[in-house]
């Protein structure tokens, strides 16, 4: 996808968040990296129950480590200095005969947005208070939770989940995944904002961070368990289902029809921890304009995201390349349904 069509796609998206007028946020744009079964954060050194669609670093490998991600050679992403990686379930189209066509993914825009503020005793809103700072070195965490069919609006953790059909007559957004026709699916995942301020991972790779005490998942003040405020971290991920033939119904590579079970992982590997402190303040212009400085190019990327191969191979399974699958890789029963 060429960076203007992903650029008009990520205007569109922030007015369909609850906007704050002034919200300060850049974006990072990437193309594919890999579709497999690896998840260095919730499965280190195994295969993953389900495959993923990733984006960014070149390190990106069952093992890898936060310090492996910062380290790589080269990113799919359009700021030079990200090395992160970035991933979600991969979107299969269950035919009607049964069998798992891998729906073309097309790559991921991230936001960094200032949404959040720290916790202050007595602070009700985000008015006065200091800004986020950046996701901090080594951060390692997950949104989201595979094993959902079914939906709670109480919920903010569920809220921070859901999807946008683009261009059909279900075009919209929503907590499940839509029907078909649409021409193309954003799957959407946004992650808590407030960090304990001491951990960049725990046991379940979540209880570190929190969302706001006080606003929504996407914004507001921090709980006094988990003090301090990050730049809020927002996935998009995009999809071809425009292209899908006799379209039946959509599943998630974990054997997902509901939706509800989307999730997103986070892996911090950006090269140059003070630049993405300050990265905001130097956005003169606008947001992801020329002049911030994510923007200027150590490496002679010129601001476009590119193809890469990571370089520890995928592990070797058809992942549904190759034509339709019998069964999804893993072999997980499709459960759940729109409701
Ligand atoms: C829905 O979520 C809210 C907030 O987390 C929780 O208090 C409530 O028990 C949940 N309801 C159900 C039916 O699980
Ligand atoms: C990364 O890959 C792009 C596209 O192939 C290339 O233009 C750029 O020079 C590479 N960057 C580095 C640091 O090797």
């Amino acid at each position: 996808m060429s960076p203007q069509l992903f650029r008009a796609v990520a205007a569109l998206a922030i007015c369909l968040c609850p906007v704050v007028q002034g919200d300060r946020l850049f974006t990072v744009n990437c193309q594919p990296l890999t579709i497999q079964r690896g998840d260095p954060i919730v499965s280190p050194g195994q295969i993953s129950s389900h495959v993923h669609a990733v984006t960014g670093g070149t390190n990106f490998a069952l093992t890898e480590t936060n310090e492996q991600a910062v380290a790589a050679k080269n990113t799919t992403c359009d700021k030079a200095l990200d090395n992160s990686n970035y991933w979600q379930p991969q979107l299969y189209h269950e035919r009607s005969d049964g069998k798992f066509e891998i729906v073309k993914f097309e790559g991921n825009v991230a936001y960094y947005i200032e949404r959040a503020c720290d916790y202050a005793p007595g602070r009700t809103n985000c008015g006065d208070a200091p800004k986020p700072i950046a996701p901090p070195q080594g951060l390692r965490m997950v949104t989201g939770n595979p094993f959902l069919r079914t939906y709670n609006s109480s919920d903010i953790a569920q809220r921070a989940i859901q999807t946008f059909c683009l261009d059909g007559p279900n075009e919209g957004e929503r907590p499940t995944l839509p029907r078909l026709p649409c021409g193309r699916i954003r799957a959407e995942t946004f992650f808590p904002s407030c960090w304990d301020g001491k951990n960049v991972d725990s046991d379940n790779h979540k209880s570190h961070m929190a969302f706001p005490a006080i606003g929504d998942y996407n914004g507001g003040v921090c709980p006094e368990s988990h003090p301090t405020a990050i730049l809020s971290v927002f996935f998009e991920f995009f999809y071809d289902t425009g292209a899908i033939q006799n379209p039946n119904r959509l599943v998630f590579a974990h054997g997902d029809a509901s939706g509800y079970g989307l999730h997103g992982d986070y892996l911090q590997g950006w090269t140059d921890q003070d630049r993405l402190e300050t990265a905001l303040d130097t956005c003169e212009g606008g947001p992801d304009s020329a002049g911030c400085s994510l923007a200027v190019l150590p490496g002679g990327k010129a601001g476009s995201p590119s193809a890469q191969v990571p370089v520890t191979p995928a592990p070797e399974e058809d992942v549904g390349l190759n034509g339709p699958l019998d069964k999804l890789p893993g072999d997980n029963p499709v459960t759940g349904e729109i409701p």
